[in-house]
C-alpha cells in the first residue's frame, strides 16, 4: 500500500516576561501564538532525506547513510534523526520534508522549536513508532540544544504543549490562563535583524557572571515581576501590565540583551500610544511586543512600520501545541 504524506504543525511563542533570566533559573511567562510551522513528510524510495524550506531558502538532499548536512541550519534535523535512529534502533525511512513557516525565522518567536516539534511528531507517525507528548518534547529538545547550545526549554515546551505557562527551568510548567480585556491587544513586530540566540545568551551569561554581586539583584527583580504580571492579567489592569513590560525591558537592557534598533522601535511604539513594550526572545534584534488599546492599534502599527519594523501583527495568546493536521 502506498503511504500517504503526513503533516504536523506546532506553534511559535512569545515570552511575555523573564527571557534570559529564565536561563539561570528564575521564572518566566510564555504563551503559544496562533502562527505555526507546518512540516509535511512525503514518502520516497531512495536513501535520502530531502528538505525543502522556502522561507529559510534551504533545499538539500542528505544521504541517510551519512546524515551530514552542508548547511548549519540543518544540524538540528540531522541530530534528531541520529538520536531517533540510535535510541530506538530503527532503520530511518527516506522522506522529503517540506516546511512551511508562518513565523519569521530567527526572530525570537520560537520557529526552530516549532520546526523540531512538528518534525518529531510527523516523523514518528511516518516510521510508525509509539510516542507520547513527553517523547516528542525529548526529541525536540535534542534539536533545540543543537540550535541554541544551552536552551532553557521554554520554546520547546510551548511548541509541544501550547497554551500559556509560568516556566521555571527543571520544574513542571504551571498553566495559566492569560486573557486581555477585549479592548486591548498585543502586537508583535520583527526588527528584521537576525541574530543567533546562542550568541546573545552567552553574552548575557558572561556579563552576569562578571558582575554577579550586582546583577543577581536584577535577576531577583525579574523573578518578582512574574507575580505582579499574573496579578495584572487577573485584574485586567493593563496600565500596570504595560508598566511591567517596560520595567522588564529595562532589566533586559541592563543585562545586555537590547540594541539600538530594538530601543528605537520600542520608543516609537510608546510614542504612538503603546502602554508598554519590550523585546521578546533573545534580543539584539528579533521581535518586540507592544501592549496597546485597540483604538490605538492602527496608529501604533503604522508607527512601527515607519521605523522599519516588519511582520507587524496582532497576536492571540494560548494557541494549541503540536498536532497532526488532517
Ligand atoms: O530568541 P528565542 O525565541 O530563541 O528565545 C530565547 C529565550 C531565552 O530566554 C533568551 C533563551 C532560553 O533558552 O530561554
Amino acid at each position: 500500500m502506498k503511504q500517504e504524506a503526513i503533516t504536523a504543525s506546532a506553534p511559535g511563542k512569545i515570552i511575555l516576561f523573564g527571557e534570559h533570566f529564565v536561563v539561570k533559573g528564575t521564572r518566566s511567562i510564555a504563551s503559544a501564538i496562533t502562527r505555526r510551522v507546518y512540516v509535511t513528510i512525503v514518502p520516497r524510495n531512495d536513501d535520502v532525506i530531502r528538505i525543502e524550506s522556502p522561507e529559510a531558502n534551504v533545499y538539500e538532499n542528505i544521504p541517510l547513510t551519512k546524515l551530514q548536512s552542508k548547511s548549519e541550519v540543518l544540524a538540528p534535523l540531522t541530530g534528531m534523526l541520529k538520536y531517533i535512529r540510535d535510541k530506538y534502533t530503527v532503520k530511518l525511512k527516506p522522506a522529503t520534508i517540506k516546511v512551511k513557516s508562518e513565523l519569521p525565522i530567527g526572530a525570537g518567536l520560537g520557529s526552530s522549536a516549532a520546526f523540531s516539534a512538528a518534525f518529531a511528531l510527523a516523523y514518528f507517525n511516518y516510521i510508525d513508532l509509539n510516542y507520547n507528548k513527553s517523547l516528542i518534547h525529548e526529541i525536540s529538545m535534542i534539536g533545540e540544544k543543537i540550535a541554541h547550545g544551552n536552551p532553557s526549554g521554554i520554546d520547546t515546551t510551548m511548541a509541544v504543549y501550547g497554551g500559556s505557562i509560568v516556566y521555571k527551568r527543571g520544574q513542571e510548567p504551571v498553566r495559566v490562563d492569560l486573557k486581555l480585556p477585549s479592548d486591548y491587544m498585543l502586537i508583535i513586530a520583527n526588527t528584521g535583524v537576525e541574530r543567533s540566540t546562542r550568541e546573545v545568551v552567552e553574552h548575557v551569561l558572561n556579563r552576569a557572571s562578571r558582575t554577579w554581586s550586582a546583577s543577581s539583584k536584577i535577576y531577583e527583580a525579574a523573578d518578582s515581576l512574574i507575580d505582579l504580571a499574573i496579578e495584572a492579567f487577573n485584574k485586567g489592569n493593563m496600565k500596570l501590565l504595560g508598566e511591567l513590560m517596560d520595567l522588564n525591558q529595562g532589566l533586559l537592557y541592563a543585562v545586555g540583551a537590547s540594541s539600538e534598533v530594538i530601543e528605537r522601535i520600542l520608543w516609537t511604539a510608546r510614542y504612538y500610544g503603546g502602554l508598554g513594550a519590550k523585546l521578546t526572545g533573545a534580543g539584539w534584534g528579533g521581535s518586540v511586543i507592544v501592549l496597546v488599546s485597540r483604538k490605538n492599534s492602527e496608529k501604533v502599527m503604522r508607527g512601527l512600520l515607519s521605523t522599519g519594523a516588519r511582520d507587524v501583527f496582532g497576536v492571540t495568546l494560548g494557541a494549541p501545541g503540536v498536532r497532526l493536521e488532517v
